[in-house]
């Protein structure tokens, strides 16, 4: 383990603003961050492409994350069916907790890191709001990149997701006993950023 490593862990539901929570965690600690959904996402896009999951899984390249536009709504969907298999899961173990020890200091954001990932990491958030307000922000997203895909259509994908991810039996979504939780739905991005950055200074020894 590295003498100077620090995990902080972000977990939640589809949309929740994770992503944006972590990237600016990331940033203002400066620390590295790893979007683990990316990891699922690439293996979707495999399977979509007739590939094994398990074979995509043991196959995966760090490369595979930076092709292409991974975050659509189909290999969403993909993602959350090849995250429910146990193997594949297994498979994408090592490389995540490599990561997490870096030194110097780690974000990883997805919903297995604080209770299956980095169940010692030093901080863990649990990023959740509203179905609507998670669709409505993924709906303003996904259309700002010009997908042909409607609000409805957003909330049901949402929705369908959140239920497969949580009634999973292994790894299902849900907060670390030890997890600080933050709802964003009433907060602007900035105000949702600022208290996890506020919550994680707590925990961090001054350097
Ligand atoms: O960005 P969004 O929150 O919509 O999804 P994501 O974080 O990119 O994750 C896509 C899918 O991958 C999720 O719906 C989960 O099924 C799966 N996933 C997982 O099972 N475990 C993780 N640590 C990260 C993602």
């Amino acid at each position: 383990m590295a003498t100077n490593s620090f995990t902080i862990a972000i977990d939640g539901p589809a949309a929740a603003g994770k992503g944006t929570i972590s990237k600016g965690v990331a940033a203002h600690f400066g620390f590295a961050h790893l979007d683990t959904g990316l990891l699922y996402r690439a293996v979707g896009r495999r399977t979509l492409e007739g590939m094994d999951p398990l074979a995509a899984a043991q196959a995966l390249t760090a490369d595979e994350l930076e092709q292409g536009d991974l975050r659509t709504a189909e290999i969403a969907q993909a993602a959350s069916k090849v995250a429910v298999i146990p193997e594949v899961r297994a498979a994408l173990v090592d490389f995540q907790r490599a990561f997490a020890r870096r030194a110097g200091g780690a974000v990883l954001d997805g919903r297995d890191i604080g209770t299956v990932i980095c169940p010692d990491a030093e901080v863990k958030l649990f990023v959740t709001a509203s179905a609507e307000v998670r669709a409505e922000r993924r709906f303003l997203e996904l259309s700002a990149k010009g997908a042909d895909i409607t609000r409805d259509q957003v909330l049901a994908d949402v929705r369908e997701r959140d239920a497969r991810d949580a009634e999973r039996i292994t790894a299902p979504m849900k907060p670390a006993d030890d997890a600080i939780l933050l709802d964003t739905s009433d907060l602007s991005i900035e105000d949702a950023l600022s208290r996890a950055i506020a919550a994680i200074a707590q925990k961090r020894p001054a350097a």
